[in-house]
């Protein structure tokens, strides 16, 4: 199968006029859809085997999950919204950590291999469907986190995991501080209604944005993301307080409830769950 460069930066120049205008204004912002330097190679060869084509798939579905999976998204959010340059960064959850699956997690209660934790991510990060676990989809995803594993030691922690713990600072986060915070610092990119810009800038609360069931609605892995890497390219300018407040005010906004919670969700897993049994 050839992969043709036009293809892969299709996505890239969709929005270009409003990405040049958020590029003035964030210089770190520009790379978040170039392929990571692997993938750019694969990219440039003329022929690709099964393994290596899976890998570039993978990657479309990183940074342009609402097309290349779209039947299992249910928002507008991108793995890569979270999962900066393409899960390549550290301190801003790096998918480098297939050496670390399977694992056990107290969040489902089993022991999950790299295909459950990334099919999890479909449910609460994605608010959308959960894929059967033999997805070509999540095959593909799987095949790009090992292609970005690849070097690694089994079972060793990889450095940068996560984002990093950010320190209590003895005051308790608040939300009406955390307003100002979003107002001045985050509004021009995310919007005063918390939306995002279209194409640019993903949503932080509202219908598109991850449900209260995504490990980003944690309260110490928001302020700890926001700290480390927002706004984008200029890391740690808010202060430790001013992240706390800010993350305990996007909590306090309406996003999509945790489907373990809503009935309708229970019933959809159900269902899922029916359909393909041992899942
Ligand atoms: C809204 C932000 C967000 C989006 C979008 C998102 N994730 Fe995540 N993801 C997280 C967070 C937060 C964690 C860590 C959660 C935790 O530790 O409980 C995580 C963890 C993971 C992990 C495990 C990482 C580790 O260190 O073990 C994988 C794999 C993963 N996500 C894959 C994906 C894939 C694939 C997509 C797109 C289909 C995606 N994620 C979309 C926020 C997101
Ligand atoms: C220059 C524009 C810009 C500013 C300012 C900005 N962000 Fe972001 N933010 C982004 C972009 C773009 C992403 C997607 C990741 C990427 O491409 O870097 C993102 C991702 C996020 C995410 C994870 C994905 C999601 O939508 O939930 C959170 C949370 C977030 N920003 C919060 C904030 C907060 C809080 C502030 C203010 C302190 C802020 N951002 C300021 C552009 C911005």
């Amino acid at each position: 199968m050839t992969v043709g460069r036009s293809t892969a930066r299709a996505g890239g120049t969709r929005g270009a006029a409003a990405g040049m205008l958020l590029l003035a204004m964030a210089p770190g912002l520009a790379g978040a859809a170039d392929p990571p330097p692997a993938i750019a190679e694969l990219l440039d060869r003329p022929y690709l085997d099964d393994y290596q084509s899976s890998v570039v798939l993978g990657w479309r579905i990183v940074v342009e999950t609402e097309r290349y999976a779209a039947r299992y998204a249910g928002n507008r959010m991108r793995c890569v919204h979270c999962h900066l340059d393409g899960g390549t960064r550290p301190g801003a959850l790096p998918l480098d950590v297939a050496g670390l699956y399977p694992k056990w997690r107290a969040k489902n209660g089993q022991l999950n291999d790299l295909g459950r934790r990334i099919r999890e991510c479909f449910v609460y990060s994605l608010d959308g469907v959960m894929p059967p676990a033999e997805a070509p989809e999540v095959t593909a995803t799987a095949a790009y986190i090992h292609h970005l594993s690849r070097g690694r030691v089994i079972g060793d922690e990889v450095p940068g995991r996560g984002v990093p713990t950010l320190a209590a600072t003895g005051y308790d986060p608040n939300p009406a501080d955390g307003r100002e915070v979003y107002r001045r610092q985050c509004a021009p990119c995310h919007g005063e209604s918390g939306g995002g810009t279209p194409e640019t800038v993903p949503p932080v609360w509202g219908s598109g944005s991850f449900n209260q069931g995504s490990g980003m609605y944690q309260l110490p892995l928001l302020a700890g993301f926001i700290h480390a890497n927002m706004p984008p390219g200029e890391g740690a300018r808010l202060t430790p307080q001013q992240a706390w407040d800010v993350a305990a005010f996007l909590r306090q906004q309406l996003r999509p409830a945790d489907p373990r919670e809503s009935r309708l969700g229970k019933m959809v897993e159900k269902l899922i769950r029916l359909a393909a049994p041992g899942s």
